[in-house]
């Protein structure tokens, strides 16, 4: 058993990872400012109402609990915001993980599971991609992630902090049974805004169906996020036990279009997805797809819940529950 503080954790996949942290009996608190996430998906005891800016109160935070090890999830994550307010995405999601590191530094924590992202990889030469692919970011968003996986880097040379930095795909599903699944606000992810057109009639805009794909549309991986909670779970384990920094690709390896996502959809509920075709979005590749070959090698991971039909069921049954709240 473990001191895990989770950053982020009353957001999306923090919950989830802190859930199924809590369930292989680790001790868990939760660092979060509420700014995007849900008072709702964390026990009141383990939550710390608090921003990533304020130093103190989180290394005397990380004191009080002799943390061993943190999970760092919280920052803002939506490209095109962050294409409008660039400095908001590097005050937040740069500025918020030095004032982390710091207190870490201040606290001696010295182990670290990052969220970073696929945008760091720009517009890829090939897929699938491969950690070894360069940084080539085409968001401030994206860039954000870049500039805090460089610095970890040089943390780990000179300060011997250990981390992982994992490069997810596109997460999605649910744990409905815990109560849990994504809800961000404003939402920019491809189920629950087919959902939400469901719901309110008005149609989604599919981006683009020029590609050079099979029916046009773009290719995404999308990875489960209990499968993507297990990756973190399976890291912070890797560096409890003495094991050295990395970064990894969180996906499954098989892509699907938008077109395959929104059959899967009308398939498990059975209704209708309104949606109209619109242009191509600005930097938005064909196909992104994982090799997650070092994933599963190195730290032993399987996705379980990753294929298509049972992301979406699990994210419809979350749905029901979050309309009937
Ligand atoms: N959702 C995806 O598909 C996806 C893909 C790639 C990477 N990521 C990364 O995963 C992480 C989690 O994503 P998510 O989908 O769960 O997002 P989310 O918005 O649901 O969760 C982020 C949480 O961080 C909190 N937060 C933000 N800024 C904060 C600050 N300054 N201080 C304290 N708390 C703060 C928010 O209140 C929220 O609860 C992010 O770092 C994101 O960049 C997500």
């Amino acid at each position: 058993m473990a001191n895990i503080l989770v950053t982020g954790g009353a957001g999306y996949i923090g919950s989830h990872t802190a859930h199924q942290l809590i369930a292989r009996g680790h001790n868990v608190q939760v660092a979060d400012n509420l700014s995007r996430g849900h008072r709702h998906n964390v026990a009141p005891e383990r939550l710390h109402v608090v921003d990533l800016a304020d130093t103190p109160r989180l290394t005397a935070l990380m004191r009080e609990q002799q943390t061993d090890a943190v999970i760092h999830f919280a920052a803002y994550i939506a490209v095109g915001e962050s294409t409008k307010v660039p400095e908001l995405y590097f005050t937040n999601n740069v500025g918020g993980s030095l004032s982390l590191l710091n207190a870490m530094t201040e606290a001696g924590v010295r182990r670290l599971v990052f969220s970073s992202t696929a945008a760091v990889y720009g517009m890829p030469a090939r897929v699938p991609i491969t950690e070894d692919m360069p940084f080539e970011p085409l968001s401030p968003y994206g860039e954000s992630k870049v500039m805090v996986e460089k610095i970890l880097g040089w943390m780990d040379q000179f300060r011997g902090l250990r981390s992982i930095a994992l490069r997810y795909f596109n997460a999605c599903g649910a744990e409905p049974d815990s109560g849990l699944g994504e809800e961000h606000e404003p939402e920019t992810h491809l189920i629950p805004l087919l959902f939400r057109a469901i719901r309110t009639g008005q149609p989604v805009t599919i981006f683009g169906d020029d590609y050079d794909t099979p029916d046009g549309t773009c290719i995404r991986d999308y990875i489960h996020v209990s499968d993507l909670a297990d990756a973190h779970i399976l890291a912070v384990d890797h560096l409890l036990k003495g094991g050295a920094s990395d970064a990894f690709n969180a996906g499954t390896g098989s892509g699907f279009t938008v077109m395959e996502v929104l059959r899967a959809v009308e398939e498990v509920t059975g209704r209708k997805v309104p949606y109209s075709l619109g242009p191509r979005r600005d930097g938005d590749p064909a196909t992104l797809v994982a090799d997650s070959t070092k994933l599963q090698r190195t730290l032993k991971w399987t996705p379980r819940r990753s294929h298509i039909k049972a992301i979406v069921q699990d994210a419809w049954a979350f749905e029901q529950k979050r309309v009937a709240r």
